[in-house]
């Protein structure tokens, strides 16, 4: 397994491009599936994550073709319309095949995600939103089995907004006929670069980025040519990164407005940037505030971004305070920042952080993929050595990390265990 180690206050200046987004690449290469033509995907990021979707759709039928930072995605000799364990137990987001292949085919077999580290992550809403659309769903050996002779148009209402249901049960409703409406709708950008990618095909989906998208079914999808929006988690972790470790660091290639959350606590908290056009330039070196953070769907404060902020609020002055509501076992990066001297309680969902003058480095373990990034900002600050293992996590969601880290002047390097 490989490890970081890190040598900790250098600090890191420059400019850092920002990768095409995970979590909209994973549904877009899902959606894939619901054409016969050709894709080209633009600005796709080269993620372990990305490469075992890439591994599914070729098990259910897909061939991949890989062109500079392009995917082509062309459709094979035979279809398997089935996601196995063992592609699914190794990512989540692998259940996204479920509504690509229920709306493009009208029958998958889908093995169950299960949990993961950070929380329970049931998947109730998919399968309700999928019922409404008249589909039958079974659960047979720890597998959902779904079949529906034809889409039915309907009102499928969200209990709670989630990103993954709603792009799943977006994919399916793209043929239903009739069209559907999806109410409680997730806002994230990922779900409109799905939607924007959909259309793009020559599906009819308004209202994407709202909590209310209509989708007037259509009979087909055609090939498309299309580029993946920039990662917005990334770019919120150069951007602390900068703020805790610089010197002036340019993050490249973003949506500011997609981190606007995340700029207005940093804002609050002291940190010095100016936003230009697709660029933010952060400067280092000011005495950060404590500051009080929520999570929250977005346009809220992004869970994904949780853990790099409380890395860089362990140094500010006085008390911060960060309520998880998303997930309900996200903080695991905090006995592993108290290692490295942060001062963080936690109490249930709320984690009270007593900034401290500095931390030094330790070694420490990643347990997921944001606590990995956490730990990796920290290490930058730390005086001393930082040994980060088990960095497979990082790997699943940030390319190539230790470069881009060390263009900017930073000491990381990967090392086998
Ligand atoms: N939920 C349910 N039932 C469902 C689905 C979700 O109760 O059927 C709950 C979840 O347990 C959670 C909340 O709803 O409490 C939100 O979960 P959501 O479905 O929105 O999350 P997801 O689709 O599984 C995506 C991202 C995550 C990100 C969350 C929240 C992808 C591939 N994953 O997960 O990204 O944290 O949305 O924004 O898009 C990451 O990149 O590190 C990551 C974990």
């Amino acid at each position: 397994m490989d490890a970081f180690l890190i040598e900790g206050g250098r600090k890191i200046g420059g400019e850092v491009k920002i990768s095409g987004s995970k979590n909209a690449s994973l549904p877009i290469l899902a959606a894939t599936l619901l054409t016969d033509d050709d894709v080209i995907l633009k600005n796709a990021p080269d993620l372990s994550d990305v490469r075992t979707m890439l591994k599914l759709l070729s098990y259910i039928g897909k061939e991949i073709e890989k062109k500079d930072d392009s995917l082509i995605v062309k459709q094979g000799e035979k279809i398997n319309t089935e996601a196995p364990y063992d592609l699914v137990k190794t990512m989540r987001a692998s259940v996204l095949v479920l509504g690509a292949m229920i709306g493009k085919y009208h029958r998958a077999r889908v093995s169950f995600p299960g949990g993961c580290a950070i929380g329970a992550r049931p998947i109730d809403q998919h399968l309700k939103g999928f019922e409404a659309l008249g589909v039958k769903i079974d659960i047979e050996e720890g597998y959902i089995v779904a079949g529906v002779k034809k889409l039915v148009g309907n009102r499928v209402v969200f209990d709670v907004p989630t990103v993954g249901g709603t792009e799943n049960v977006l994919m399916a409703a793209v043929f239903s006929e009739g069209g559907a409406v999806l109410e409680n709708a997730a806002m994230e950008p990922e779900v409109v670069d799905l939607a924007n990618f959909l259309n793009s095909m020559g599906a009819k989906i308004s209202g994407a980025g709202t909590p209310t998208i209509q989708v007037e079914g259509v009979k087909k999808l055609h090939g498309s040519d299309y580029s993946i929006i920039p990662d917005r988690i990334e770019a919120a972790t150069y951007f602390i990164a900068g703020a805790m470790a610089g010197g002036e660091v340019v993050v490249d290639s973003l949506i500011p407005e997609h981190i606007e959350a995340v700029l207005k606590k940093a804002d609050e908290s002291g940190v010095d940037f100016s936003v230009e056009d697709s660029r933010i330039i952060v400067r280092g070196g000011r005495k950060l505030r404590g500051v009080q953070i929520k999570t929250q769907p977005y346009p809220g404060f992004p869970t994904d971004v949780q853990a790099q902020m409380m890395s860089m609020l362990t140094r500010a002055q006085g008390i911060s305070v960060i309520v998880e509501t998303i997930f309900e076992n996200r903080f695991m990066h905090v006995n592993e920042l108290n290692r490295m001297g942060a001062n963080i309680k936690v109490e249930d969902r709320t984690a009270i952080i007593n900034g401290v003058k500095k931390l030094k480095g330790a070694p420490v373990m990643a347990s997921d993929l944001r606590a990995s990034a956490s730990l990796v900002l920290a290490g930058l600050v730390a005086e001393g050595v930082t040994k980060i293992s088990r960095i497979y996590h990082l790997d699943r969601g940030y390319e190539s990390m230790e470069c881009k880290l060390n263009a900017l002047g930073a000491s990381v390097k990967r090392i086998k265990e």
